[in-house]
Formats: structure tokens, sequence, C-alpha cells
């Protein structure tokens, strides 16, 4: 459902991504792994033309990527849940959720809040909260929300597990493993945290500046036990 080909993306004269590679079918949900500043971010901006400038090729579905604008991709059905999270403060946990619903693609409907609460149960009282009374957990569960409420066929998410307490991790691994039983959903997680990513994905790609040096199932890259040191211990 997603195909990407010698993709290359530059921050004006900055050469960020080199040639990247990547398939995922429908369903499947893989890891980016990379250390801080390996690309990861970039990647998944380059996919929602959201920033970087690209050269490759990039097909999502039946079409072809090449100048669509970010909103146009977000209803063809590609949803990014950004690193930084973006909860609006002042609006309550629904009202951040509905933001989402706007994305829903054309022969779509978005889920009903209802719906969405019944795939991410640990939402359902934080509803009438405002945005600035959510701990960072509860930020990442309501930012999840957001993404998934226009029902995208891509899931996208930057670093979920970066900065949470290990319990909420847990949590939040459950949360994605749920999401994924659900439909033909296809998920990105970019991750420095290995155990969360093998705990929430089918197989991984791991990127050391701007580049793939690995890609793989989860036990061939446990069978190469140097990956680890040379590209993600820091
Ligand atoms: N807006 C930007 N302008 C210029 N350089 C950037 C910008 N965003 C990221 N970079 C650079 O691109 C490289 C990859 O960054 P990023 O994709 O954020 O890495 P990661 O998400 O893996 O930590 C880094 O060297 C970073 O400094
Ligand atoms: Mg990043």
């Amino acid at each position: 459902m997603l195909e990407v080909r010698d993709l290359n993306a530059f921050y004006g004269q900055s050469h960020i991504l080199h040639g990247i590679n990547l398939d995922l079918a429908e369903g499947e949900s893989i890891a980016l792994l990379g250390r801080n500043g390996a690309g990861k971010s970039t990647f998944l901006k380059a996919l929602l033309n959201a920033d970087p400038r690209t050269e490759g090729a990039m097909r999502f579905g039946a079409q072809t990527l090449d100048t669509q604008p970010t909103h146009t991709r977000t209803r063809l059905g590609m949803s990014l849940v950004p690193e930084d999270r973006r909860i609006f403060p002042k609006l309550t946990v629904a009202q951040n959720i509905e933001m989402g619903a706007f994305a829903a693609r054309e022969e779509q409907k978005p889920y009903t809040i209802a719906e969405v609460v019944d795939l991410l149960p640990m939402v359902g009282p934080l509803l009438n909260r405002f945005g600035y009374q959510l701990s960072g957990g509860q930020q990442q569960m309501v930012a999840i929300a957001r993404g998934l409420i226009a029902r995208p066929r891509l899931l996208m998410l930057d670093e979920p597990a970066e900065g949470l307490a290990p319990v909420i991790v847990d949590e939040l691994s459950d949360t994605i493993n749920a999401i994924r039983k659900a439909e033909g959903r296809s998920i990105v997680v970019t991750e420095q945290n290995i155990d969360f990513a093998r705990q929430t994905t089918d197989r991984l790609y791991l990127l050391d500046v701007g580049s793939v040096v690995f890609s793989g199932t989860w036990e061939e890259f446990s069978r190469n036990a140097d990956l680890v040191d040379r590209y993600l211990v820091l």
C-alpha cells in the first residue's frame, strides 16, 4: 500500500535522506529505528510533503505521490501523530480529538468519539479535561486518538514512547497493538526504544545518517547484535 523508491530529502542545501527504499503492505506494522538525527521524522514529513524537499518516487495505494500538498495526502488516508504531540491546551480532549476528523477521506466517514473511545478506552475518562491538564502519557493517547478519528489507512507514530514512564510505555504498546488488530490499517512507528518497537511492529528498517543500513525481521535483527552497538547505542 506504500511504496518508496530512491527517496532523497533536503532541507535547503542539507541533503538529509539518501536513496531510501521502503515497502509497507496493507495491515502491516513496521518500525523505523535510528538514533537522534538519523532522519526518522524527516522521512515521515517527506511522505506527507510537510517540510523537506524530496526527490524520488512514492506510491500510496493507487496514487502516485508527487506534488500533492499535505492536506491532500491526509485526505488520501495518511495520518501523522507528531513527535511533539501538539495538543491544544485550551481545548478539551474531545475537541482536540475532533480536530482530526477534518482529515477524513471523502468516501469514509470519520469515527465518532464513542468509537474512538472503544479503540482507546483510556481517553474515555479524559474527554472533558483541557489539554493543559494532561500528563505526557495522556497527551500521547489523545494525540493518537486525534490521528485515528479520520480512519487513516496509514497511521504514522513519531517516537510515541519518548519521555514516558515505563508503565505508561507498556500501556501504549497495548494500545498500538489493539489498533493494529482493528481493520486493515498500516502503521509506521519511529523509535529509539527497541523493546517498544519490537512489541508493536512486524519488522523494521534501521536508519543511520539518512540511509537504510538494515531492513528485516526482528529475528534477523537480533541475530546481528552489532547493529545495536553500531547504529543505536549513543
Ligand atoms: N527543519 C529543518 N531544517 C534543517 N535541518 C533539519 C530540519 N529538521 C531536521 N533537520 C536535520 O535533519 C537531520 C535529521 O533530523 P530528523 O529527521 O529530525 O531526525 P530524527 O527524527 O531521526 O531524530 C538532522 O541532522 C537534523 O538536524
Ligand atoms: Mg524525530
